[in-house]
């Protein structure tokens, strides 16, 4: 049995104050949400107010992004060690904003997703096609090359710890989600490349759904076979909804 999993990603979103606010409203929901592992992913600077915060609670900190190397000449860069030193329990990796905007490649997330396995990070590395590559039926060849490349270093063990995020683009912030049949094949595709890896890393890895997620579709999208749980962009920011498909994930 896979614990499904409720992540928040705020992007860049949240001051201090205003995650101090969310986080205050939220714990309060959470009181039936047994057997949901919950986390939010949150802009650095809100890392520390939220380890402290969420402490003892469900609610589990994940920063958005880490630097491969333990330490060096990357300006602006923050390795798994400062994340570890601060109790923040996961990564989240190869969002497709970070692949557009700040050229991630996949090289690079294999790098990551080892130096966050060495530090004792949980990782979530996010995969998924854009519009054009679902126009063209590359959608399976793009997710199978993402893989590939990017689970290259992992052993078995870590990758029955991963977690996979499915976020097609082109579902991302547009209102247009993935009908369950799509997110059903993506996922299923997913889980059948980690088989070519580890057969037994397939059943225990958790592929989670993302891409306009929001309270009136999540119950349909987290009963698919495949969907483990959810990545939740805009629909995070709130509590209420927030909690609302968390709730979805109740069994
Ligand atoms: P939305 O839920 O706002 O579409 O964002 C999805 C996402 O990118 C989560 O990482």
């Amino acid at each position: 049995m896979r614990t499904p999993l409720i992540a928040g990603n705020w992007k860049m979103h949240k001051t201090v104050a205003q995650s101090e606010r969310f986080i205050s409203g939220l714990l309060p929901l959470l009181y039936a949400a047994d057997g949901v592992e919950v986390g939010i992913c949150v802009p650095y600077t809100d890392l520390q107010a939220m380890v402290d915060s969420a402490r003892g609670s469900r609610v589990e900190v994940y920063a958005q992004n880490m630097h491969e190397a333990p330490e060096g000449a990357f300006t602006g860069e923050i390795s798994a060690e400062m994340l570890t030193e601060i109790d923040v329990h996961g990564v989240v990796l190869g969002h497709s904003e970070r692949r557009e905007f700040f050229n991630e490649t996949d090289t690079a997330l294999a790098e990551k997703l080892l130096a966050a396995r060495a530090a004792g990070l949980a990782a979530i590395l996010c995969v998924g096609e854009t519009e054009d590559q679902r126009t063209d039926g590359a959608t399976e060849s793009v997710l199978k090359r993402q893989l590939e490349r990017g689970l290259a270093l992992l052993d078995a063990e870590a990758l029955a710890e991963l977690v996979i995020a499915y976020e097609p683009v082109w579902a991302i912030g547009t209102g247009a989600v993935a009908t369950a049949e799509q997110a059903q094949e993506a996922c299923a595709f997913i889980r059948s490349r980690v088989a070519v890896i580890d057969a037994a890393a397939a059943e225990s890895v958790r592929i989670l759904y993302g891409g306009s997620v929001k309270a009136d579709n999540a119950a349909e999208l987290l009963a698919l076979p495949d969907v483990d749980g959810a990545l939740v962009g805009g629909a995070s920011l709130e509590p209420e909804s927030f909690a609302a498909i968390i709730g979805a994930a109740v069994s």
